[in-house]
């Protein structure tokens, strides 16, 4: 709980239909925040709304592909048409990829991650934004460790985080004054569908869990997190004890982290 930061609080929450953003509708609705969630596919994403709403929130269902451009600038008039301002906006949609960049056989799979964790994130931020503007509002965009640092079979996705993270570090620096907050979430491994959704070797969608769920931070764990950060507008939230020292080691010995990041990945995680 966040002494009721997003009671009526109007949250536009992309990725909301699965893993972390699902865990984030929830706790949302359960402090009664108005939201609109967004994601691809309809039927899951309406089935999370309507959970919301039994836990006593309003909550809408907006379809939307992060990808493009005119999907997320008719979520954002979606959600002015339903509530009438917007007060925080989640950037939270992404996929992941486990494959080296020489098992892809075209270079597509890293535009499409780019297009979907990078520029889902600037489309609906550039839409969102006036309205965020005249609520003073907050604005969330979710990261990866691997937006800190390279992650061997990761680096269109690490590439795609690393870009969010100065986007949103610069947005900060020129929204200063204006009271809007910019908060960039680092998680480690989480447990949540994302390896299903991953580009495996080829290009093609992974469709399975190569992560081990049991060894990772849960999702509403992950979800409690990010909201208590945005509550508190706080700059940046790096999870997992490893990720705050690993960023301090980075800069004395950037080799050591690497070696630590390839013994991880060779463990299978
Ligand atoms: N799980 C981890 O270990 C981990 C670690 C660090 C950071 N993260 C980040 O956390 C965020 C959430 O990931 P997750 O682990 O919760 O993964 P997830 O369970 O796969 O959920 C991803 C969500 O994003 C949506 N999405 C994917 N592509 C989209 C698109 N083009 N347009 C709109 N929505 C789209 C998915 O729904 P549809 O497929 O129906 O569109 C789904 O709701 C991501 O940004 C991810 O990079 C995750």
């Amino acid at each position: 709980m966040t002494d009721n930061a997003f009671r009526e609080n109007v949250v536009v929450l992309t990725g909301g239909s699965s893993g972390i953003g699902r865990e984030v509708a929830y706790q949302l609705a359960a402090e009664g925040a108005f939201l609109v969630l967004a994601a691809r596919e309809p039927t899951l994403l309406e089935t999370v709304a309507e959970e919301c709403r039994r836990r006593g929130a309003r909550a809408i269902a907006v379809p939307t592909d992060v990808s493009v451009e005119v999907q997320c600038s008719a979520l954002i008039e979606r959600a002015i048409a339903e509530y009438g301002r917007i007060d925080t906006l989640i950037n939270n949609a992404g996929i992941s990829m486990h494959a080296r960049f020489d098992e892809l056989k075209t270079v597509e799979p890293v535009e499409r991650i780019m297009r979907i964790n990078y520029f889902g994130s600037v489309y609906c931020t550039h839409y969102a934004l006036p309205h965020l503007k005249r609520s003073r509002g907050r604005i969330v965009a979710v990261s990866s460790l691997a937006g800190k640092t390279g992650v061997p079979r990761r680096s269109a996705y690490s590439g795609s985080k690393h870009a969010m993270a100065g986007f949103f570090d610069s947005l900060r620096l020129e929204l200063a004054g204006e009271g809007v907050s910019v908060t960039v979430i680092y998680p480690g491994f989480v447990a949540t569908e994302i390896g299903t959704r991953a580009v495996g070797p080829g290009g093609k969608t992974l469709g399975k869990r190569p992560v081990r769920d049991a060894e990772v931070m849960a999702a509403d764990e992950c979800a409690r997190q990010i909201i208590a950060a945005a509550a508190a507008r706080r700059r940046e939230l790096v999870m997992t004890r490893q990720g705050r020292i690993g960023q301090w080691i980075k800069l004395a010995a950037p080799g050591l982290v690497d070696r630590l990041i390839l013994r991880t990945m060779e463990r299978g995680r």
